[in-house]
C-alpha cells in the first residue's frame, strides 16, 4: 500500500545539504506502484519531482508538489561467452552496482567508481569520469511514461547521450521516470587509464599491469583528494558544465589567454576546463556567505552549512557573469535547479 506522507523535510535527501520540505512524498520500491499511483488523477495532475540521491539537485524552495522517491532495488546479470549483462534497479546506488561489478570482475564501469547517487539517475545526464561515460557501457533501460502509464524500453540509440545530455534531459524531460538499466560490460578487462591522473597515480603505487580493481581504487583515490564528502560539507560535484565552444572561438580565448586549459569535443569543438576559468577569476576556495567553491576544484560549490538554495544560486549567477567578463564565455549549470 503507498503510503503519501506530507511536509516531509528534504534536508537528508539532497547531498547540498539544503533545508527545503515536500509537500508530499512517496517512496516507490516496486514498479506496479508506479501505475497504482498514476492511476490517481490526483497525483497525474500535482507537480512532481522524481528524486534518486539527490546529488545532483538544488533546491532552490521548497517543493509544492509530490516527490517520488526511487528505492527499487535489485541486481542481476547474464553471461554470454565475454559479454556480460547486468541489469539494476533505478534506486541501486550507484556505487554499490560498481563494486558488484569490480568484485566480480566485470569490466566497464570501474572508472565510474564512487559516483554518487543512483542507478535510474545515471542515464539522465549520462554521467561520465575520468575517460569514460555512461554510454560507453549502457545497453538499455527500461521507464515509466507517466502520462500514460505505459512503460517502454529505451536502446542506446534512443537516449541520445552527449556530454552531461540525453533525451531525458531534453525533449522527454520529466516525461519518464527510469525504473532499471542494463549495463553491457565484459569479462575481458580492456583498463582504460589515459586520464592522467590515474596514470601517475599508478605510477606512484609501482602498478604497471592494473586489474579493473586498481584502476577503481585509484580512481576512489583521486576523486576522495580532489572532491568534498557530501557527508561533511554539503556539495552536488560539478556545478557547471565545461563550456564547449567553437574553433573559431577558442582561437580568441586562447590568443589572450595561452594557458586556458583545453581538449577536443565533438564536431571540432573545444572543451575548456571550467575549474580554470573559474580559478582565474579569483574563486577558487573563497567563502561568501554560507556557500563557497571547493579548496581543491573550483567548479565544485559548497554549502559551508545553513547555506540556503537561493544563496547558492545567486552565487553560482555571480561566477556565471564574472567568467563571462574574463572570458566572453557562459558557463552552464549542471546541477538541476528546483524552484
Ligand atoms: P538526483 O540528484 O536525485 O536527480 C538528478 C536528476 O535526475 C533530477 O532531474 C531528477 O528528477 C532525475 N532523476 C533521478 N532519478 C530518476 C529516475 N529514476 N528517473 C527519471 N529521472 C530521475 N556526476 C558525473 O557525471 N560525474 C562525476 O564524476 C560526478 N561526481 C560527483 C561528485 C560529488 C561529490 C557529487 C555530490 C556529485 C557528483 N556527480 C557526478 C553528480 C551526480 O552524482 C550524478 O549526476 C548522479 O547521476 C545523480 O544521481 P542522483 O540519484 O543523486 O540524482
Ligand atoms: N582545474 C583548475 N582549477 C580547478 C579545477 C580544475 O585549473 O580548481 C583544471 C586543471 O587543469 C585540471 C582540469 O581543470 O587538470 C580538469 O580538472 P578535473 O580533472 O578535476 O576535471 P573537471 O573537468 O574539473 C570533470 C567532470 C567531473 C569528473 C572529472 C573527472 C564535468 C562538469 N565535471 O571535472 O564530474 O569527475 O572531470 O573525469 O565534466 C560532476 O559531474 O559532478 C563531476 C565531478
Amino acid at each position: 500500500m503507498l503510503q503519501i506522507q506530507e511536509n516531509v523535510s528534504l534536508k537528508n535527501f539532497n547531498t547540498f545539504g539544503i533545508d527545503t520540505s515536500a509537500r508530499y512524498f512517496v517512496e516507490i520500491a516496486h514498479e506496479t506502484e508506479l501505475t497504482e499511483l498514476f492511476a490517481d488523477p490526483q497525483w497525474q495532475q500535482t507537480e512532481r519531482l522524481i528524486l534518486g540521491g539527490g546529488s545532483n539537485m538544488l533546491m532552490v524552495d521548497d517543493f509544492d508538489g509530490l516527490v517520488v522517491r526511487m528505492n527499487i532495488r535489485g541486481i542481476e546479470h547474464r553471461i554470454s561467452h565475454d559479454d556480460v549483462y547486468v541489469e539494476a534497479g533505478g534506486g541501486e546506488v550507484w556505487n554499490d552496482l560498481v563494486n558488484y561489478c569490480v568484485a566480480h570482475e566485470y569490466a566497464g564501469v570501474e572508472n565510474l567508481s564512487l559516483i554518487p547517487g543512483s542507478v535510474g539517475a545515471s542515464p539522465i545526464q549520462n554521467i561520465g569520469a575520468y575517460g569514460v561515460e555512461l554510454k560507453d557501457v549502457f545497453h538499455s533501460c527500461r521507464a515509466f511514461e507517466i502520462a500514460t502509464g505505459t512503460f517502454r524500453n529505451f536502446s542506446k540509440e534512443d537516449c541520445k547521450f552527449g556530454y552531461r545530455e540525453s533525451i531525458f534531459k531534453a525533449e522527454l524531460k520529466e516525461q519518464y521516470i527510469i525504473v532499471s538499466v542494463k549495463f553491457h560490460l565484459s569479462l575481458v578487462a580492456s583498463i582504460n587509464t589515459r586520464y592522467g591522473a590515474i596514470e601517475q597515480e599508478l605510477q606512484n603505487r609501482g602498478i604497471s599491469n592494473p586489474t579493473i580493481k586498481d584502476v577503481s581504487q585509484v580512481v576512489a583515490h583521486i576523486r576522495v583528494s580532489k572532491l568534498p564528502d557530501p557527508s561533511t560539507i554539503g556539495n552536488a560535484g560539478s556545478f557547471f558544465k565545461n563550456p564547449v565552444i567553437s574553433a573559431e572561438e577558442f582561437a580568441v580565448v586562447q590568443a589572450k589567454f595561452p594557458d586556458v586549459v583545453n581538449y577536443p569535443a565533438a564536431d571540432g569543438g573545444v572543451k575548456l576546463a571550467a575549474g580554470w576559468l573559474i580559478e582565474q577569476c579569483g574563486w577558487k576556495g573563497k567563502t561568501v556567505g554560507h556557500t563557497g567553491t571547493w579548496k581543491n576544484q573550483a567548479l565544485v560549490l559548497v554549502n559551508h552549512g545553513g547555506a540556503t538554495g537561493q544563496e547558492v544560486y545567486n552565487f553560482s549567477s555571480q561566477i556565471i557573469d564574472s567568467v563571462y567578463t574574463k572570458f566572453g564565455v557562459t558557463l552552464q549549470r549542471e546541477v538541476n535547479i528546483i524552484s
